[in-house]
């Protein structure tokens, strides 16, 4: 009952911190071609990264290692499909700027010159990615309560 209540309240936890992370690594790169501010960048991403493994890791515990409602019932749960499909999407348009930001890392770090001029169009991935974590909300309190099972 215990561990059920803690992985509950840390996938809930993790929202606000994968939120906050998406929506400042967008801003960072709308604004890093005028400021140079990389340093933000990859902040952000990092804690982005963190929240992706924390909400997976705890999702697919509570969906499928028999802690909530079990495998079966998320398996035929409409809503628990849109969701993961979502994070499927979220997961697909995070290629090109987790590829684009590590090989900025690399550059940074050597000390060479970072090309930074796809960063608007990064930012509006980035964007677009906050919109889907809002999108997957809707779709886990529904989940929640059972209201497309
Ligand atoms: C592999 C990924 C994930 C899986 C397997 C998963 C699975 C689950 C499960 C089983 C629950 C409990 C539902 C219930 O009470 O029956 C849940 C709740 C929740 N999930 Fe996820 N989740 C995942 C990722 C995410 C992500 C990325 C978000 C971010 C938006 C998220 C947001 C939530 C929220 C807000 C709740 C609480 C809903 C409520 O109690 O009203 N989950 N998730």
């Amino acid at each position: 009952m215990t561990l059920r209540w803690l992985v509950a309240t840390l996938h809930l936890l993790v929202l606000p911190l994968g939120l906050g992370a998406i929506f400042t690594r967008a801003r960072g790169l709308a604004g890093v071609r005028q400021n140079h501010a990389l340093g933000r960048v990859f902040a952000a991403d990092n804690l982005w990264g963190i929240a992706a493994v924390l909400w997976i890791a705890t999702g697919l515990w509570r969906a499928f290692g028999g802690l909530e409602k079990g495998t079966a019932y998320y398996l035929h749960d409409h809503a628990f499909v849109v969701k993961m499909g979502l994070l499927i999407v979220i997961l697909l348009l995070e290629i090109w700027p987790m590829s684009t930001v590590i090989r900025w890392r690399i550059h940074a770090r050597r000390g060479s010159a970072v090309d930074v001029r796809v960063a608007p169009l990064l930012a509006r991935v980035s964007y677009a990615q906050a919109g889907l974590v809002i999108l997957m909300v809707f779709a886990a309190t529904a989940v929640a309560r059972g209201y497309f099972y």
